[in-house]
């Protein structure tokens, strides 16, 4: 792997550290919550894969169908020499935005997963021999140092994971993006969209139970990391439409009075009988939403792609206040021109 480099940003013990406290906190309050990013052991991750060709979880599918449809146009108007991705995990659906750039030089892949990006750099890099690929071991919704590369840069965040952070955490990690960019650059952002109750319903509460697993995973994980006894059988899945905020919540609940022990902790947890843990929130968003949230952190809608049957969208947004120098476009005085924003719901 010639032209692959790696930099680390967190250290051996932070995830640990984060955990404990994630732990201690979200299951000492009352309700009680976990933060979703824990269901990604190795063993969560491949139960993540597996969901995403489920029948009933379209997401995956209804994105993929964008970005096969408009990796040229996207290509094109981004002009991108670096394309950076926020959670980039294996890459897969990448692979189609990076096909249709020639004029790429640098991939900056973003992950928590030091073998995740191990692996698809060295996928990409076969099949791509003069990409530049400089991984980054960190965890997206903290700022970011990016590694010196050509612009314009084209910053990636698929799969709908936005929809995973509460309102106010979107603000930040929408600023802290906004930060990122030069005039000239762009964000790419996947998010899934308002409709039908039972088809969202369905999508996180599959017939096969795989996504029960998933979410149980979260228990096993705290069971392995910090010497706790859940036993997942104790716990039911649970996935409920939240109207009011049109998210998706998953929440575990305790089929009976438990007690559990947490030896890292030294903590014991009781649960009465169906008592909830809150493990994510799956936000579903319409275009005027996604235009205001990302208007609030300073960048500009410009183009709003979703595929044919209207369930997911890609958006591209650029950093407002373009030429707060005195001058439009990007920094080496080319002008980037933005068409007027599809307003197609
Ligand atoms: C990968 C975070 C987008 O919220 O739909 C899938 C995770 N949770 N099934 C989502 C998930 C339950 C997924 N994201």
């Amino acid at each position: 792997m010639s032209d692959f480099l790696m930099t680390r940003t967190l250290d051996e013990h932070a995830a640990e550290t984060a955990l404990r406290h994630d732990v201690l906190t979200g299951l000492t309050r009352s309700p009680k919550v976990l933060p979703p990013k824990w269901f990604y052991d190795a063993r969560g991750s491949e139960l993540f894969e597996e969901i995403t060709r489920l029948p009933e979880y379209y997401p995956t599918r209804a994105e993929r169908e964008i970005l096969l449809e408009r990796a040229l146009e996207i290509a094109a108007v981004s002009g991108a020499r670096t394309l950076v991705e926020l959670g980039s995990g294996s890459s897969e659906k990448t692979r189609h935005l990076i096909e249709a750039m020639p004029a790429l030089d640098t991939y900056v892949p973003v992950d928590v997963s030091e073998s995740a990006l191990k692996g698809a750099a060295q996928t990409l890099l076969a099949a791509h021999p003069g990409l530049r690929v400089h991984a980054l071991v960190a965890d997206f919704t903290k700022p970011l140092r990016l590694p010196e590369s050509p612009g314009p840069r084209l910053v990636v965040f698929l799969g709908g994971t936005i929809g995973n952070l509460l309102p106010p955490e979107r603000a930040v990690f929408l600023a802290d993006v906004r930060a990122m960019l030069s005039p000239g650059d762009a964000l790419l952002m996947g998010t899934d969209l308002v409709k039908d109750e039972a088809v969202l319903v369905a999508a996180y509460d599959d017939a096969q139970g795989v996504t029960a697993e998933f979410n149980k995973n979260v228990l096993a994980v705290i069971d392995r990391e910090l010497g706790a006894d859940f036993h997942t059988a104790d716990f039911a899945h649970v996935a409920v439409w939240n109207r009011e905020h049109e998210w998706i919540e998953m929440r575990l609940r305790a089929r009976s009075d438990l007690l559990v022990k947490i030896r890292a902790l030294d903590l014991q947890v009781p649960f009465a009988a169906g008592e909830e843990i809150l493990t994510e929130v799956s936000a579903k968003f319409r275009q005027a939403g996604v235009r205001r949230e990302l208007a609030a952190a300073g960048l500009e809608l410009t183009h709003w792609w979703t595929d044919a049957a209207g369930r997911f969208a890609l958006s591209l947004s650029v950093a407002d206040g373009i030429g707060t120098d005195g001058r439009e476009g990007r920094a080496d005085g080319t002008g980037l021109t933005v068409p007027a924003p599809d307003t197609a719901a």
